[in-house]
């Protein structure tokens, strides 16, 4: 069990703690590959991850997506239990190929069957579709073409945007057009460990721009449809070190890499400098950079923990951060979660404060914050005083950054179902619902107890 970190204290609130203010979101989060399984059902196509789960030693004990959580069966009984729970809000990702089994051409009717059920249960029951359009499942047939790397995937992207627009667009509010970018360029298309598994930093950094492209194309096509609000959601992290160069460089590979073309319209040096030196820059059209800088309403927040880095030139050089060879990424000192994250709600204070600095036109949603622990059901119950705690801190952190005047929009925890977490497969349970994987019955941990009582309060206890 872990120890709770002493940031946790950091955050005191008065006894006369204010709640968050009115209208805050409260909700959880999800994403199709993770929890959906049914990988043939409804005319599905194939996904990069049901070709790299299916490849041995990609994913934890051959563990796939085949069945996950089965929620394309069970999402009612999942939409009931966010009910129960008092979510006002569900983020959740579409699999593209449902939608086009190839990546391309005429629409797939039944699987946009599925999601027009689910987005109509969650609204029968009060809670606000938040869609994700893009968690990672590019269509295997459009990889076959070059994926991310080849310009055309984010053509085809827009595309497929509009189509679920098309469709869903007079119920669902909010549309997110990618999740992480960084992860898929930089885990996909660079260190490996992630879906397709190639290890070019130069298609790291094509594959990026891609992304990029794509989501500015996305954003023009769903504004010119009527969307009403539309975000870009990343994996943003706090840069700790002594060394500011080191610092910052980390910095623009993580962040500013994706944050400064979708919101100033422009590449960080950094970054510039670093891709030149792998593969060139050529992938960078003229215009390009106009196209991706489109307004939007939101930037998600994903924030698990921080990355601390120090200068030292003869390091191994970390496979996801091409052009980091003279730099250490150093392991936690303090707590950690399953996964081996540090615990530092503080990451989650100063980050906001900074983005809500750096690029004051956006609003701040938290589309995921959670923990992995090593959870058991004892007695019927799943007591996670762990993950309480962690979800508490890093609760206490967005509320001092709204006090310090940040427009934090809301909060959606991940996950709400323990689920398959990519290459660790069934091994990391980050749900706030308990799923047993071998009989899928669904036990709230008290963690989930506690968020509903969180929500019904609109805040913490004092
Ligand atoms: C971010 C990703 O969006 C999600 O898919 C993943 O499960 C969590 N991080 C935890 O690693």
């Amino acid at each position: 069990m872990t120890v709770f970190p002493d940031g946790f204290d950091r955050f005191p609130f008065p006894d006369d703690f204010g709640r968050f203010p009115d209208g805050f979101i409260w909700g959880a989060a999800t994403a199709s590959y993770q929890i959906e399984g049914a990988v043939t059902a409804g005319g599905r196509g194939a996904s990069i991850w049901d070709t790299f789960s299916h490849t041995p030693e990609k994913v934890a004990d051959g563990h796939t997506g085949d069945v996950a959580c089965d929620h394309y069966h069970r999402y009612a009984e999942d939409v009931r239990l966010m009910a129960d729970l008092g979510l006002k809000a569900y983020r959740f990702s579409i699999a593209w190929p449902r939608i086009q089994p190839t990546g391309a051409g005429p629409v797939n009717p039944d699987g946009l069957d599925f999601y027009d059920r689910l987005v109509d249960e969650l609204l029968d029951q009060g809670i606000a579709p938040y869609a994700t359009l893009y968690h990672w499942d590019l269509p295997q047939p459009l990889e076959d073409l070059g994926g991310w790397t080849n310009r055309d995937t984010a053509f085809r992207f827009a595309d497929y945007a509009l189509a679920v627009h098309d469709r869903l667009g007079d119920r669902v509010r909010t549309w997110t057009t990618l999740n992480e970018p960084w992860v898929s360029a930089f885990l996909g298309y660079c260190s490996g460990v992630h879906a397709p598994g190639r290890h070019s930093p130069a298609e790291g950094f094509r594959a990026a721009h891609h992304l990029l492209l794509g989501h500015g194309l996305a954003v023009s096509a769903l504004r010119s449809a009527g969307a009403a609000e539309l975000a870009l959601t990343l994996n943003l992290g706090t840069v700790l070190g002594k060394d500011e160069e080191a610092v910052a460089r980390v910095d623009a590979l993580l962040n500013r890499q994706f944050l400064d073309p979708a919101l100033r319209g422009r590449y960080p040096a950094e970054v510039l400098e670093i891709a030149a030196r792998h593969g060139g820059l050529e992938h960078i059209g003229d215009g390009d950079l106009a196209v991706i800088h489109q307004p939007i309403e939101l930037l998600g927040v994903n924030y698990y923990c921080p990355t601390t880095v120090s200068r030292s030139p003869g390091e191994p050089a970390n496979p996801a951060y091409p052009g980091t060879e003279d730099i250490r990424f150093e392991p936690p000192t303090g707590p950690v979660t399953a996964m081996g994250w540090p615990i530092e709600p503080a990451g989650l204070e100063s980050l906001l404060v900074r983005l809500s600095r750096d690029y004051p036109e956006v609003g701040l949603l938290i589309t995921e914050n959670g923990a992995a622990f090593d959870d058991e059901v004892r007695d019927d119950r799943v007591p996670d005083p762990d993950r309480i705690h962690y979800l508490d801190g890093h609760l206490r952190a967005a509320h001092a950054a709204i006090t310090a005047g940040v427009d934090l929009r809301g909060y959606l925890v991940w996950s709400l179902l323990d689920n398959f977490e990519w290459a660790y497969g069934y091994h990391k349970r980050f749900g706030i619902v308990y799923v047993d994987f071998t009989t899928q019955r669904r036990l709230p941990k008290d963690s989930a107890l506690w968020y509903r009582e969180v929500i019904k309060r609109n805040g913490l206890q004092g």
